[in-house]
This record gives structure tokens, C-alpha cells and sequence, in this order.
């Protein structure tokens, strides 16, 4: 079987049961900046989880494309990768424990499904905690099932708890599915979960608890269950396999590596680069293809892309591979998934240049770099954080690299020093950041000054047409838009946007000089500005106004004249905090 016809039974399964298939969602979430990734099927579906009613009803069922980075240090084994499709079936607030174990166990096992072995099984439920307690109610189900007593292991918090990657959310204990993946060794009569030939292949999560901010686990308006199944996994152990890399949706990029590399035979260390490699330029792939125009860079999810190429280059070179092979991979991974995934195919062109871009840009200075490694390592036991850094900012050599040269010359490389440069580096930038665009300014380009003084017009328009308590609140401008936070408590009518709109065309239209002049904030309360946090400004301050219709304490900068700024459209007004709604207006 393999991973096309695995999904599809899983779904088809879910569906005999009352659940309706939901897509993929994007791997960037939205709305959720507590992580850079959708690192699970749940992710999207957090909403849902804490009580808002889904569309489709209380069973849903998904193949869901995740990326997890935080095993990104053992990856290069025959188990793992940060990058997979996940497998997932919910009941939000509809069945609980007992029908996700049966069904768990009944997909698994039955001939007419995936037909696994029983005896080649084992799970793990939680051992209780002064938050929640011991979950005999699995064991007993399992026990039902015909698991025997020996193959279930009791785990702590960490290993059989379940909540997304950010602190708050809801979240619950689980019970874990491992199969003895040998094949010439039969599975113990009892269950080790240290043995790492048990792999862990399903992941069921009984969400019951809300985790707050305060860190305590309340109960949750409904009881829900989430579960997880790694595609990948699963297809090796359906496909006799012990390594992973060998399932139908990896081994073609591990041949074209080995072709490319000439390594017939290659060893541990070899193989390692091998997995490596494709593990990488799955992720980079997947998150470059996914519709949301994220490019490799040195922040956020970008420096994920990054690193992820980076790495896989100086992998490459280890194996003799000295040229720009990436993007040959890229296209295998491509037409192997266009069709499950088809913004892949969409964006094929997109994908491989960036990746070609990224080659040419750190091939640059790789050389240049691996010889400055030789000079900093030389007699030395430890790399110190600066020089780390100095490789990452003169470079490019994200940490993994530098580590990994170490570790081949058998020295140390100071991670925590690296990392204390790296937050340092980026306070001083923001402090820096801070500093040049105290106007409230991101960048000074000519649409962001329109836009600034724009948002003069739009803020006192809505002083007129909507409230005069109206004040900001908060205040951020790109080349490509305003967005403009102000104090109001319902949403604003269409008749009412409408109106604020035109006025602040017509200001556009009347054409009248916007003047700076400096004075006392004293003088400037006198004169009637608006001004947003009183306490930051100094002395004198300068105060801009429109005629008589608008009035600000600001830094500027701002145009000379407001038949400058074109047409003035309102895109979006939407709520941010209670009592705060957002505006993002434009330009034409
Ligand atoms: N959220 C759980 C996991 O990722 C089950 O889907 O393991």
C-alpha cells in the first residue's frame, strides 16, 4: 500500500463514521503568531476545539501538511523528518474516548483496512498528575480491544500530554499507537517505549482542558478528540520498510542524490547526508509552494527556508555534490504531491528560483566561510558564540552548520553564546528600528509618507463622521498600506465608511498645504492637537496641520500638499481588542 492509498482509506474510513473531509490548511497559520508552522492537523481548528461551531458538524477528518522543527536536530535517522502529512479525525464536543480507541484500533487492525498486526502493537496512556488524573479509562479500552496488559506503558506529562505549540490553548492527555518496526526480531512480550524500534504512529488526544495564562488547566466547554497519524510512518510500517526514507514519496529524491553523488555504497555518515538533504528540500519546497510568497531571509519562517537550504547545500558538498542540484529535487517532490497539493504545481516557478537564488547567494561565501571556520577552529577545543556569529552574519552559516563542523572536527560549538549574540544583534536592530521610525514610519519610501499623512485625514475624519471621542490607538504603515487602530465599540456601517471615505477624498481634492510648525506641547494642547501618547514627547514638539480639519503632535515625515495622495479606499475595518477596531485603507 502505499501513501495515496493509505490516505484515501483513512478518509473513507472516517467517513463511513459520520465525518465530513475538510482540505489541508495553509502551513503559515493565520491569525495565530504564537508559531511560525502548522505543526499539527489541530492547528487550524483551534477555534472549533474552544467551542465555535464548525460548518460541517462535530466529526471532521483531514490530511493536513505539517512542518515541525523541533526535531530538526534528529533528523538524518531512519525515523525522522520536519516536514509530513498528518492524519487526522476530530469530535468536537461528540464522541470521546471510547469510539476514537475502537476506531483507532479497528483501522489499524482490520483486514478490511490497514490490517497491521496486533501483536506487533503497543500504546501509552497518561500516568496522572496533580492537574489531571491517570487515564485508566484508556487502559480499559484498550484492554477491551484485546491489548494485552504487558503492552501498555503509563507515561508523565511529557511524553503522553497533548496542547499546541503555544502556552495558552486547549489541550488534554492522550494515548499513543507504536509498532515494532523490525522485522527480523519479534516484538517484545513487554512494551519499552525507551526501545526506539517502537515508533509511534498515531496520537490520540483527549481534549478536555483549556491550558491559561496563569497556567491552569480548566475544563473546556466541550470534550473533544484529536488525533493525529503520521503518513509517513505509517506507509513505511504498512510497507515492511524500517526506514522511512525508503517509502514511494522519498526514495526518489534519495536516488537522484545518490546518482548525482556517484556514491554507490554510502555509509552512515553518507546516509545521513542523504536523508538530510531530502528531508530539507521537502520542507523548503512545501513552505516556498504554499501560496503565501514566504522567501528565504534571516527572520521567521523565511529563516527556516533558509536554513533548510543551506544546510542541505553544505550536505550536498559533503557528498561531492559542488553545484546547484536542489532545484532538480524540488521538481520530483513536486510532481510527486501536485496532485494532492495543487498550489505545489501552481507555484513550481516560484519555487525553484528562490531556491536557485538562495544556492547562488550562499555558494558566495560558503567557500569563503569553511575557510574561515579552518582559521577560528584551528587548535582550538571550543568555537565561542561571537565566532558562531560572526560565521552566521559575514556567512551565512545558520547555527546547524557550524555545529555540524564542529562536531566533525570533534569540538564544541557554544549554541548559548551563539544564541545571546543572535538576540542581542536583533534588540540593538530593533532598538535601531525604533529609533528611525519613531513617526510611527516603517519605512520613509514616498506611498509610506502619502500613507502617513493619509492617515491624519482618516483619523480626524472619523472624528467628524463617527465620534469625536475617537482617538488612535495604534498606527502602522508599509509601502502598500495604512493601518490605523482607534477607540470605538461596534462596528462601523457601511454608510458610515462610506462617508469617512469621501471626506477624506475631498480633503484630497480641496488640495490644501499641510504645515509643520514647532511649538511647547502646551502650546500644542491649546492649539487642539491630537496626539497620541502624551508622555513620549519632549519639548517642543512639531505639530502638523491640514487648515483648520486637522491637527498632530508627529514626527512626520509628511507630503506637502494633500492633492498629492491620489484616491483613498477603505480595504477592511475590523475588530482587534474589546473596545479597539482596525482600519486598513490604500492608496490608488
Ligand atoms: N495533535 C496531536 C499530535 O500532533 C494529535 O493530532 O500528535
Amino acid at each position: 500500500m502505499d501513501s495515496k492509498e493509505l490516505k484515501q482509506k483513512y478518509l473513507d474510513f472516517f467517513r463511513s463514521k459520520g465525518h465530513a473531509i475538510i482540505k489541508s490548511a495553509s502551513l503559515i497559520p493565520e491569525n495565530d503568531p504564537s508559531v511560525l508552522f502548522t505543526t499539527a492537523g489541530m492547528h487550524p481548528l483551534v477555534p472549533f476545539l474552544m467551542g465555535t461551531p464548525h460548518p460541517l458538524g462535530k466529526r471532521i477528518a483531514d490530511v493536513q501538511k505539517c512542518i515541525r522543527t523541533q526535531d530538526i536536530d534528529e533528523v538524518g535517522d531512519e525515523t525522522h523528518t520536519t516536514c509530513f502529512e498528518m492524519l487526522g479525525n476530530w469530535s468536537l464536543g461528540d464522541y470521546f474516548k471510547k469510539e476514537a480507541i475502537e476506531w483507532s484500533w479497528e483501522f489499524l487492525t482490520s483486514k478490511q483496512w490497514l490490517g497491521l498486526d496486533p501483536k506487533r502493537l503497543a500504546v501509552t496512556c497518561f500516568e496522572g498528575d496533580k492537574d489531571a488524573p491517570k487515564d485508566e479509562e484508556a487502559a480499559s479500552i484498550w484492554l477491551s480491544q484485546g491489548v494485552p496488559k504487558e503492552r501498555i506503558a503509563f507515561l508523565p506529562k511529557k511524553d503522553n500530554w497533548w496542547g499546541p505549540a503555544g502556552e495558552t490553548g486547549p489541550c488534554g492527555p492522550d494515548t499513543e499507537m507504536f509498532y515494532w518496526k523490525k522485522n527480523n526480531v519479534p516484538a517484545p512480550k513487554t512494551f519499552d517505549p525507551e526501545d526506539k524500534n517502537w515508533v509511534e504512529i498515531w496520537n490520540d488526544v483527549f481534549m478536555q482542558y483549556n491550558r491559561t495564562k496563569e497556567g491552569k488547566f480548566e475544563q473546556l466547554k466541550q470534550k473533544n478528540v484529536d488525533t493525529g497519524l503520521g503518513v509517513e510512518r505509517v506507509t513505511m510500517v504498512l510497507q515492511g520498510l524500517e526506514d522511512i526514507y525508503q517509502i514511494e514519496t522519498f526514495k526518489p529524491v534519495m536516488d537522484r542524490i545518490r546518482e548525482l553523488s556517484k556514491i554507490r555504497n554510502p555509509d552512515g555518515g553518507q546516509m545521513r547526508s542523504m536523508r538530510i538533504i531530502t528531508d530539507h528540500i521537502r520542507g523548503a519546497t512545501f513552505i516556498l509552494g504554499d501560496d503565501k510568497g514566504i522567501v528565504p531571509s534571516n527572520v521567521d519562517q523565511g529563516y527556516i527556508i533558509r536554513r533548510f537550504i543551506r544546510r542541505a547545500i553544505r550536505h550536498g558538498l559533503l557528498l561531492g555534490i559542488d553545484y546547484e542540484f536542489l532545484t532538480q529535487l524540488a521538481e520530483i517532490i513536486i510532481d510527486l504531491y501536485k496532485d494532492d497539493y495543487e498550489e505545489l504545481g501552481r507555484n513550481k516557478h516560484f519555487v525553484l528560483s528562490e531556491i536557485e537564488k538562495e544556492d547562488r547567494k550562499f555558494r558566495e561565501t560558503l567557500t569563503k566561510g569553511l575557510r574561515e571556520f579552518e582559521r577560528l577552529a584551528e587548535g582550538k577545543k571550543n568555537i565561542c558564540g561571537e565566532d558562531c556569529f560572526l560565521l552566521f552574519q559575514s556567512y551565512g552559516f545558520p547555527m546547524e552548520i557550524t555545529k555540524e563542523l564542529c562536531e566533525e572536527k570533534k569540538i564544541c560549538a557554544d549554541e548559548k553564546g551563539f544564541n545571546e549574540e543572535y538576540e542581542k544583534h536583533k534588540e540593538l536592530s530593533r532598538v535601531g528600528a525604533e529609533k528611525k521610525f519613531k513617526g510611527g514610519l516603517g519605512d520613509t519610501s514616498e506611498m509610506s509618507i502619502k500613507l502617513h499623512t493619509a492617515t491624519h485625514l482618516l483619523n480626524e475624519a472619523l472624528r467628524t463622521v463617527v465620534s469625536k471621542d475617537i482617538a488612535q490607538k495604534g498606527s502602522n504603515i508599509t509601502p502598500e498600506r495604512l493601518r490605523f487602530d482607534f477607540n470605538f465599540d461596534r462596528k462601523l456601517l457601511p454608510e458610515e465608511l462610506k462617508k469617512v471615505e469621501d471626506l477624506v477624498n475631498q480633503k484630497i481634492k480641496e488640495a490644501i498645504p499641510v504645515v509643520r510648525e514647532e511649538m511647547s506641547v502646551k502650546e500644542a494642547k491649546a492649539k487642539g492637537a491630537q496626539a497620541e501618547f502624551e508622555e513620549k514627547y519632549g519639548e517642543k514638539v512639531s505639530v502638523y496641520t491640514i487648515d483648520t480639519f486637522s491637527c498632530e503632535i508627529c514626527m512626520g515625515p509628511h507630503v506637502k500638499n494633500t492633492s498629492e495622495l491620489g484616491h483613498f479606499k477603505i480595504v477592511k475595518e475590523e475588530s482587534v481588542a474589546a473596545g479597539v477596531r482596525r482600519i486598513k485603507a490604500v492608496l490608488e
